[in-house]
Order: structure tokens, then sequence, then C-alpha cells
């Protein structure tokens, strides 16, 4: 089968002192190519415990991972990632960065050189190819980070709040860039973000996860992603079901906090 199978995937951490955490219980989900997926929830509910294991970078304790047809038993270019910040390689120019896995592969400059040059035009830093990292705003900064992810040509992005350290404004236009990339590559894409207007805005699927065992509580099938492709992603705001869905997520994730800060509470008395 095509694309993207999580499997029963359980995860339980055995702390030192004898008690353990159960991050993950039985979450099962399947992505067709080309689909993307936002994932929110509240802290603690294993999100990025979910997509270290999708990466390959954490082995589950239960259940598998199935990628067009071959189980993941490790990191590999199919699977690329894009963190919060951070994951780039500040002693190397932009066109340095991006060209990293090509290179990493075997590759010849002649044979990657045109293709990296492209996707610099695509995600706007054509003039910005001989810069140093260090040089560059926040923003531009994910503008490698993704460049540099597309440059090995996975078949599935993997984003932890990858816009979530960046200015309002900036964050706009950079959901713009991730919803026009989405629809040229058709990739597949998983994305966790802490705010519920993104999820909204970019999800074509939604999952809302519930923590202790982290598990999938709600998903959602949303029109946003595709309204925003040819549109202004506030006029999409506008929507009437947007901000319906907007307020029920918000409600939801919010009965979660208040069921975690009780039974700390408990916990606590
Ligand atoms: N290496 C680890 N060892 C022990 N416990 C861990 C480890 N990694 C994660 N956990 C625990 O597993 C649970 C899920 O963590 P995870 O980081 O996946 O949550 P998250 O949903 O990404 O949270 P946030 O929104 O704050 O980023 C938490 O209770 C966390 O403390
Ligand atoms: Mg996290």
């Amino acid at each position: 089968m095509t694309g993207l199978s999580i499997e029963n995937i359980s995860m339980r951490f055995d702390l030192p002192n004898g008690s353990h955490v159960q991050a993950l219980k039985d979450v099962s989900l399947h992505l067709n190519p080309g689909e993307l997926l936002s994932v929110l929830g509240p802290s603690g509910c294993g999100k990025t415990t979910l997509l270290n294991i999708v990466a390959g970078f954490l082995a589950p304790t239960g259940g598998r991972i199935v990628l067009n047809g071959h189980a993941v038993r490790g990191p590999d270019a199919e699977r690329g990632m894009v963190f919060q910040q951070g994951a780039l390689f500040e002693w190397m120019n932009v066109r340095d960065n991006v060209s990293f896995g090509p290179r990493m592969a075997g590759r010849r400059a002649a044979d990657y050189g045109q293709e990296v040059d492209h996707l610099l035009d695509v995600v706007g830093l054509r003039d910005f190819k001989e810069k140093a990292i260090y040089e560059l705003s926040g923003g531009m900064q994910q503008r490698v980070a993704l460049a540099r992810c597309l440059a090995n040509d996975p078949d599935v992005i993997l984003m932890d709040e990858p816009l979530g350290a960046l200015d309002a404004l900036t964050r706009e236009k950079m959901q713009g860039l991730v919803l026009k990339l989405w629809k040229e590559t058709g990739k597949t894409i998983i994305l966790i973000t802490h705010s519920v207007e993104e999820a909204l805005l970019l999800g074509e699927r939604l999952l809302v996860m519930a923590p202790r065992p982290g598990r999938i509580h709600t998903e959602y099938r949303l029109p946003f992603a595709d309204m925003g492709v040819g549109q202004d992603l506030r006029e999409v705001k506008k929507h009437p079901e947007f901000g319906q869905r907007r307020e029920e997520i918000l409600g939801m994730i919010w009965d979660m906090e208040e069921e975690i800060m009780g039974r700390a509470e408990e916990a606590g008395a």
C-alpha cells in the first residue's frame, strides 16, 4: 500500500526511579501520498514523540510505521524533518546548507546545482545564497530549513512547530509558503503546532491528541488548506465554519488542560 501507515504505535518511557510514562498508546492512522495532517494537543500528549517515531529517531515499544510498503527502522532521507529553530549549519552559507543532503548522497554539484537554485527561488532566497546563516532573520532561516528538507526530495516531511518562533506577520507569510510548497510538490506532510488557527489553516486533516496516555482524540477533514492555496489566508479565517471549528477545538483542548490541572492538584493534595 502506498502512503504512510502509523500502526498501533505505543511508547512507554521507563524512568530511573522505577515509574514510567505512557507517552503514546495505540495510535493508528493512514496518510495517503500528498496529504497534509496538522496535529494539535496539550503539552505532553506525545506529539513530538510520535513525530520522532515516524522519523525513525525513536523505536516505539509497540506497533510499527510503514511507508510505501516497507517498515521504518531508522532515519532515512525519505522522511525529512524541519525543527522549530536552530537546526541549520551555522558555519555554512545558505546554498551549502540547502545542498547538504545531495552532497552527502554523493551527487555532483553539476547535477544538483540547478535544483538547489530553483528551491532557493521558490522559498524567496534568490539573493541570499551566499549569506551566512547568522545574517538571516528567523523567517529566512526557516525558509532555508524548508528548502534544505526539500532538497533531499523526501516522500514525507515532518515539522515540529516549524513556525512557532516567528512573529505573527512572518508566521502568516510562512503559512502561505507551506501551503504553496505542499500543492507544488505533492509531499505528504505532518505538521505539529500549538496554534489552533494554524492547524485549521494548514491541515487538510487535523488530529487533536489527548494526554495520559497520548492518543488520538478527534480527527477532522477540513476545507481550509485547499481554500488557502488560491486565497488570502485572512479571508479564509473569515469563513463561518472556520470560527466555529476554532471555538470547538479550543474548548476541547481547554477541557483537557483543566483535567490535567485538576489531576495534578489532586496528586499534590
Ligand atoms: N526521553 C524521554 N524520557 C522520558 N519521558 C519522556 C521522554 N520523551 C518524552 N517523554 C514524556 O512523554 C510525554 C510526551 O512528550 P512529548 O515531548 O512527545 O510531548 P508533546 O506533545 O510534544 O509536548 P509539547 O507540546 O510540550 O512539545 C511527556 O510526558 C514527556 O515527559
Ligand atoms: Mg513537542
